[in-house]
């Protein structure tokens, strides 16, 4: 057997199980110096199967110490997607005048008297920094409605209203409800997105206050929302989200309807949800994605394991021509996995003449910018083989970056993986930058300081070998290229 972490396409500095199935990461929560992860979960397969919450925690969001199985399928059925919260007034009533941790999650069982799926939302909670959990007796909380999807239960604590306010999933709509102790739910309001709307299922909601600019004094709400895999579009499953005004109890979008705003251009970044709880002295929002898609999830070519994480991911919002956008950069800790850099200054890409860099690690981060000179088209290509590549490139005509995974190495698992992945994104002051990192089985790829973001999973068949920027119909500059060597969080 292949020594743990060092399996064929094993990602090195991004969050995998030990073995088996995962999916959607689950009640991210920062609780007494800890970031808990916890996740979907199959103990006994490497494809979708009854789901636990798999758990690890982490000191910096990089390296994560694995840990046991945290909830369990009981009675009222599998453990599906949901959230934790730090109780810290004992609202519950679960603890002995101190804080602790309330996970809350759908129940999905089938009815009595037949197979017909039902999904419910229930509590577990821990005393014990998340090491063990006991389910509420009064399990479920909120019951069916009898619509079949139902479910996803992001928590927060809403400060102004002195209320719990959950985000719940509800067919294609996204439906809120408050409670004093997390125990008694009250309906609020209803959102839907009728002309924006998708054939999926609607999956995975959270919504969060950000500062626009970085001002505290202009704040906007912030709704995620995953859109399941419809048949009908190429992409897959993907997540969206929305901006808009929040008070409590109804979310009021700002855009009209018909806006749709793509949290990530890449096919693999799924089912994301922010911490919960991070100190206000840190202030910051982050979150991370299932690096997969369920059009293809259970079909990729690893063997021991299957499905990473993104990278977490901090979130911010700017305001632009276009209107007030999400902008994402993973978070600083990744310093701590930086090893040797290899810098360069001021070349100039030639026309049709590309520049070639040895590639000294297959872990990988790389900085670049590009300046247009009068080219119609640059980029940087990530070879592995005279054929085998993944190309980045830049339209200056249609003002648009893609990535290109068509020639990456192995793709029959499934149709739709082969792909260009585009998303529209104008230059500023003539430059576009590059933040990429490339890992065992994926690329991730952070534009203009992350506005755009590409998250896109590639099965290379070959080592990695080259680093190559080329230009086309006319030069480009390349006012800086940085290689920074990445270390696996695994080796220590
Ligand atoms: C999203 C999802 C959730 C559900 C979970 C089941 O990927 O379908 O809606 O709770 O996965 O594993």
């Amino acid at each position: 057997m292949t020594e743990l972490y060092k399996e064929k396409y094993r990602p090195q500095f991004h969050f995998s199980p030990e073995e088996k199935w995962m999916n959607d990461p689950n009640g991210m929560v920062f609780f007494n110096d800890e970031y808990h992860l916890f996740y979907q979960y199959h103990p006994f397969g490497t494809t979708w199967g009854p789901m636990h919450w798999g758990h690890a925690v982490s000191k910096d969001l990089i390296h994560w110490e694995q840990l046991p199985i945290a909830l369990y399928p009981d009675e009222h059925g599998a453990i599906f997607s949901g959230s934790a919260v730090v109780d810290w007034n004992n609202t519950s009533g679960f603890f002995d005048n101190q804080p602790g941790l309330v996970a809350i999650y759908t129940s999905a069982g089938t009815y009595p008297d037949s197979d017909r799926p039902r999904q419910r939302q229930s509590l577990a909670y821990s005393k014990d920094n998340g090491r063990t959990w006991v389910t509420y007796e009064g399990n479920p909380v909120l019951s069916d409605v009898n619509i079949t999807d139902y479910r996803d239960p992001k928590v927060f604590w809403h400060d102004e209203t002195n209320k719990w306010v959950m985000v719940l999933a509800t067919g294609q709509s996204i439906t809120i409800y408050t409670s004093p102790n997390l125990r008694d739910w009250e309906y609020g309001s209803e959102f839907e997105n009728k002309a924006g709307s998708h054939g999926g299922v609607w999956e995975c909601p959270d919504l969060f206050k950000l500062s626009v600019d970085g001002d505290e004094n202009n704040q906007k709400w912030v709704m995620f929302l995953s859109l399941g895999d419809d048949p009908k579009t190429k992409e897959g499953s993907r997540t969206k989200y929305f901006i808009g005004d929040f008070d409590g109890t109804t979310f009021v979008n700002d855009n009209p309807d018909e806006t749709i705003l793509w949290l990530d251009y890449g096919r693999d970044n799924y089912a994301g949800v922010s911490w919960s709880d991070i100190p206000s002295l840190d202030g910051r929002r982050i979150y991370l994605g299932w690096m997969s898609n369920w059009r293809y999830a259970n079909q990729v070519p690893t063997q021991e394991w299957r499905s990473a994480m993104t990278l977490p991911r901090e979130l911010s919002l700017t305001s632009s021509e276009d209107g007030i956008r999400l902008v994402q950069k993973p978070v600083s800790e990744i310093g701590s996995i930086r090893k040797g850099t290899e810098a360069y200054q001021n070349l100039t890409i030639e026309s049709n003449n590309p520049s070639s860099f040895n590639m000294f690690s297959q872990l990988l981060e790389v900085n670049v910018e590009f300046e247009k000179l009068d080219s119609s088209s640059f980029g940087i290509a990530i070879q592995g083989s005279e054929t085998e590549k993944t190309i980045i490139s830049y339209d200056v005509v249609k003002e648009t970056l893609s990535v290109d995974r068509t020639n990456s190495g192995e793709n029959s698992f499934s149709e739709s993986f082969p792909a260009v992945q585009e998303a529209s994104l104008k230059m500023e002051n003539n430059r576009i930058n590059l933040q990429i990192f490339i890992d065992a089985s994926s690329i991730e790829v952070f534009a203009n300081d992350g506005k755009v973001a590409f998250t896109s999973l590639l099965f290379p068949n070959h080592p990695y070998e080259t680093i190559t920027l080329f230009s086309n119909e006319g030069n480009t500059g390349v006012p800086s290229l940085t290689l920074t060597e990445l270390d696996s969080i695994w080796s220590k």
